[in-house]
């Protein structure tokens, strides 16, 4: 991992080096630059009579106004919606990925680039993560959606045994050294959120690794949710979802394969990344939540 190419802000405008090629641990420090969001949990009792359903979606939202996020995997997909949605709540949102083309071409897609950070990190390299937390800063939530799924989806006699070690060190080791180097820097009331998926709950052939780290990842999060409490540890659970992971999965076929599968499931559409964002906000948002595996599929697991 070269860390001289981190930043993909343009120059001079860059908050962390203007431009010019430093170290992360200057970056990191950049970031510790942001506010600490002091103020208590701001969500209104349920019960009390003046809170309607609109007063409380809007309570959660503002809960985020300028709490520090960290997304691996902010770079595609449902990182990159929740990001968005993030920025749009008025949080500072930190994405991370290891190329730094796909985080310049997040940040020139997301708006309210005046609260975003990028940062090129490898989550399964211990260093990386390390140095991701390595400023003095604190963080409110930390998130991971990242996967390197890349030629995993073979039969046995197939399947090459690196590229399913790749598959495990991105969403069991990831999450691990994320917990391990993120929980001592989360504030009161944080929270860890892992991405789990289908292909643990309606496991299909060729897919015999996809299943076992999701499924590993419930397990993940319940010893979790034990051992670093009070802070909270989730997973949310995705159903097929649109999003460039699918290249990797059906290449060509993509478009068909999703068709089909949104004529059978019970809420006859694919999920969109928004989908998975909403879940993961209201995973953070929920003082209450923790060791859940949130199961977001369009009742995929029913079908
Ligand atoms: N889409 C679906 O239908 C579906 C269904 C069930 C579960 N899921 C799960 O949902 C999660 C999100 O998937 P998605 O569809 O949003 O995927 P995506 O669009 O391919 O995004 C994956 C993100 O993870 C980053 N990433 C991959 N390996 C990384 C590493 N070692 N270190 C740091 N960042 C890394 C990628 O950036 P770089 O490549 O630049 O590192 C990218 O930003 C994944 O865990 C996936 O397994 C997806």
């Amino acid at each position: 991992m070269d860390w001289r190419h981190a930043c993909t802000h343009a120059p001079p405008t860059c908050p962390f080096d203007g431009g010019r090629r430093i170290g992360i641990s200057d970056r990191i420090i950049g970031i510790s630059r942001f506010p600490v969001n002091r103020r208590a949990a701001t969500l209104p009792r349920i019960d009390s009579p003046e809170t309607d359903h609109e007063t409380f979606s809007m309570s959660i939202g503002s809960e985020f106004s300028s709490q520090r996020i960290l997304i691996v995997g902010g770079s595609s997909g449902m990182g990159l919606a929740l990001a968005e949605k993030l920025l749009a709540l008025s949080a500072e949102v930190t994405i991370v990925g290891r190329s730094t083309g796909k985080l310049a071409a997040a940040e020139a897609r997301l708006a309210h680039r005046d609260r975003l950070r990028t940062l090129a990190a490898d989550v399964t390299q211990e260093g990386d993560v390390a140095r991701l937390f390595s400023s003095a800063g604190k963080w409110h939530h930390i998130v991971t959606t990242a996967a390197d799924i890349a030629g995993v989806y073979e039969l046995l006699p197939s399947m090459n045994i690196e590229t399913a070690r790749r598959v495990l060190d991105s969403k069991i080791i990831g999450p691990l050294l994320l917990a391990k180097y993120g929980a001592p820097r989360l504030e009161p009331g944080g929270s860890i959120t892992f991405t789990s998926g289908i292909a643990a709950y309606r496991p299909a052939a060729r897919g015999s690794v996809v299943a076992a780290v999701n499924g590993a990842l419930q397990s993940l999060v319940y010893a979790l949710a034990i051992e670093l409490a009070p802070i909270r540890v989730n997973a949310v659970s995705p159903g097929w979802v649109d999003t460039p992971i699918w290249q990797h999965v059906a290449g060509e076929r993509k478009a068909d394969v999703l068709g089909e599968m949104a004529r059978r499931l019970p809420v006859s559409r694919i999920g969109r990344p928004s989908d998975i964002a909403d879940a993961i906000t209201a995973v953070m948002a929920n003082g209450f939540m923790t060791g859940t595996v949130m199961h977001v599929d369009g009742g995929q697991r029913l079908v």
